[in-house]
């Protein structure tokens, strides 16, 4: 599904330059459940930006189906970005002024669904992420695992074909963050690609395939069976 090659990011701040990504190449197929592991500041939630179109490379080639992306024109790339990504952030980013099933509503919106089918899908993952007693809730009136919850439903409501989630779990305790691995593994087994960061060593053990990066390098790839060293991945 995905194809990177030699994929460069700087970030340029005035005369000094930051090598965020250097020289990644990284293949993705559909179906897969991957973890992005690495120490802070390694470049992980710089790559998943890239993978979700959400931040443009310095150079490299970045291949989605048949799409080169930094070929396309903007108004192409953002609609290939709600086609085909939903993202789940650490810190939940619901709109806080609309209720649990109006969030899970909008981007289905933007992508010109008729009003009762947004309705009655939002429902549908709404209940599918055990929500259906929360749908006029407003994120306030949430606990922080109930609204990442919403922001899962959210993030699949235009039936993506891969999920981007950084760090999903960070800011929940832990058996609630264990409710949201589950429900992303329960998706994953209904065929969604699933692409995560974590500093959870016991989650990322979890996936198929751990990408591990050091310094905007992209490392060996570790098999969820080979023992994970807690000092290379700590957070910083
Ligand atoms: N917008 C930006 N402008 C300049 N430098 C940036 C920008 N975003 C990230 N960086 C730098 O790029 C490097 C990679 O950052 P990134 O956010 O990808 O790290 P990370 O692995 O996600 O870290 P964490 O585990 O703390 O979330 C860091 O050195 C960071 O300071
Ligand atoms: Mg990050």
């Amino acid at each position: 599904m995905i194809k990177m090659i030699n994929i460069n990011k700087q970030y340029d701040l005035g005369d000094t330059q930051v090598r965020a990504l250097k020289d990644v190449s990284l293949e993705i197929q559909r179906g897969e459940y991957i973890a992005i592991m690495g120490p802070s500041g390694s470049g992980k939630s710089t790559l998943m930006h890239i993978l979700g179109i959400l931040d443009s490379i310095s150079s490299g080639q970045y291949f989605l189906e048949d799409y080169e992306i930094s070929s396309l024109p903007d108004k192409e790339q953002a609609r290939i970005r709600n086609r085909h990504f939903g993202f789940i952030f650490q810190s939940f980013n619901l709109f806080p002024e609309l209720s649990a099933l109006e969030n899970v509503m909008l981007p289905m919106s933007y992508a010109g669904v008729p009003w009762q089918k947004r309705k009655s899908r939002a429902i549908e993952l709404l209940d599918e992420v055990g929500l259906g007693h929360r749908m006029n809730h407003l994120p306030t009136m949430m606990s922080g695992g109930e609204q990442q919850r919403v922001a899962i439903a959210r993030s699949l409501s235009n039936e993506p074909d891969l999920i981007l989630a950084d760090e999903p779990t960070g800011n929940l305790p832990t058996d609630k963050g264990e409710e949201i691995m589950q429900i992303l593994e329960k998706f994953n087994k209904q065929g969604v690609t699933v692409v995560m960061v974590t500093h959870n060593p016991d989650q990322g053990k979890r996936a198929n395939r751990i990408i591990n990066l050091q310094d905007g390098v992209l490392q060996n790839e570790l098999s969820s069976n080979d023992s994970i060293k807690r000092e290379d991945l700590r957070a910083e």
